[in-house]
């Protein structure tokens, strides 16, 4: 059994308590001893909202001294994060964070330092690599000959307030990051480039950022292109948005949800060649979201094996969302040297 404390006590939280009780791996696994917030308000709000007999307080460092976990929770807002993981692996935690992986590339290189140092896990939670479609997706690529290009669309108007209402790059740092990571793990190899611009569209109710476009470059001719806005009225994708996966042979389209379908060319002749559907089969089953990362990460630490969103990797990930911002901020093409 492993110890936990999690801090950062928002909206996020929820979710996690919820997947720590109600997940039978996870509660049969991790123990949770403590909950913090800069506001002592939110943890004890938060601890009687899931009945929870915990410790609470606002001093991560003093409750880590004290408590001495296996595991940290972070779901702190982006702009504290470098400083919560720090401070965990500092005292010999193993630390998985929500996305995204820090507020800068240099403090994600700095991160997986300290987490070499401290010979411990640190792991990102990437959800949608825990989803039966894009598992589907991942599985079935083969059915449609080689992979050329990946398109996606995302557009949500999304009411949040709190802290994205003022956040810069608010659409690329906060939520693609999340469809980037994904179709990184679908394509399957280094981006090498990309060109994106940034708007903040009229009516927005976001301070900086809300709508971007970008067109992405990956070894091997592959290309991505991603369409997304955090204030499109009227129509909305699913929060995994939609897919176009183009292969040599054939296409695969995701609505993000249950939706797959796939069709492959069957024959040479005829302007528009013969097409055959194709059977995308089930995913194996599989603990799904939030619940799915952390039990991933969790075996992880318990076999000290590599966990599938560690950070090392997630770099990657968040190098396409940095890249991106460095594109619409000059207004041309940037490169992606290797990490
Ligand atoms: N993976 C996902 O699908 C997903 C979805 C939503 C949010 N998130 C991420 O979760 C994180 C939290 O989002 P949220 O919506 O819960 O935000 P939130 O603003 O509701 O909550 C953040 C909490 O962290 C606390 N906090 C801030 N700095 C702190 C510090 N230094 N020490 C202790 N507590 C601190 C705040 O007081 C607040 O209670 C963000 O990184 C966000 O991007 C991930």
């Amino acid at each position: 059994m492993q110890t936990a404390v999690l801090v950062g006590c928002g909206a996020m939280s929820d979710g996690w308590l919820s997947a720590l009780r109600d997940v039978p791996e996870l509660a049969a696994g991790i123990r949770l001893a403590g909950l913090v917030d800069l506001d002592l308000g939110t943890a004890k709000a938060r601890a009687a909202k899931h009945n929870l007999d915990v410790a609470t307080g606002t001093d991560l460092a003093a409750m880590l001294q004290d408590l001495k976990p296996d595991l940290v929770f972070d779901l702190v807002i982006p702009a504290a994060r470098a400083q919560v993981v720090k401070t965990a692996l500092a005292h010999g935690a193993h630390v998985l964070s929500e996305k995204p992986m820090a507020n800068s590339l240099d403090e994600a290189r700095d991160l997986i330092t300290a987490a070499a140092q401290a010979n411990r896990l640190h792991a990102v939670i990437q959800n949608r690599r825990f989803l039966p479609g894009i598992r589907r997706i991942k599985q079935a690529l083969p059915l449609i000959g080689e992979l050329t290009a990946v398109h996606v669309d995302f557009f949500i108007g999304a009411h949040f307030g709190g802290f994205r209402d003022q956040m810069e790059h608010v659409l690329l740092l906060d939520m693609a990051i999340h469809t980037f990571d994904a179709a990184r793990w679908i394509i399957d190899r280094p981006a090498t480039g990309v060109y994106a611009r940034e708007t903040n569209p009229k009516g927005s109710w976001y301070a900086h950022g809300a709508s971007a476009d970008a067109l992405f470059d990956f070894e091997g001719g592959v290309t991505m292109t991603y369409r997304g806005s955090w204030c499109a009225e009227g129509a909305n994708t699913a929060w995994e948005a939609s897919w176009r996966i183009i292969g040599t042979e054939g296409t695969i389209l995701w609505d993000g949800n249950e939706g797959i379908t796939a069709h492959r060319v069957n024959g040479t002749e005829g302007f528009f060649r013969p097409l055959t559907p194709v059977d995308i089969p089930p995913a194996p089953p599989m603990v799904e979201g939030h619940a799915g990362v952390i039990l991933d990460f969790l075996r992880a630490v318990e076999t000290r094996s590599k966990p599938l969103t560690e950070g090392r990797d997630n770099i990657r990930s968040l190098a396409m969302v940095f890249a991106a911002i460095d594109s619409a901020t000059t207004g041309a093409p940037t490169d992606m040297r290797p990490l």
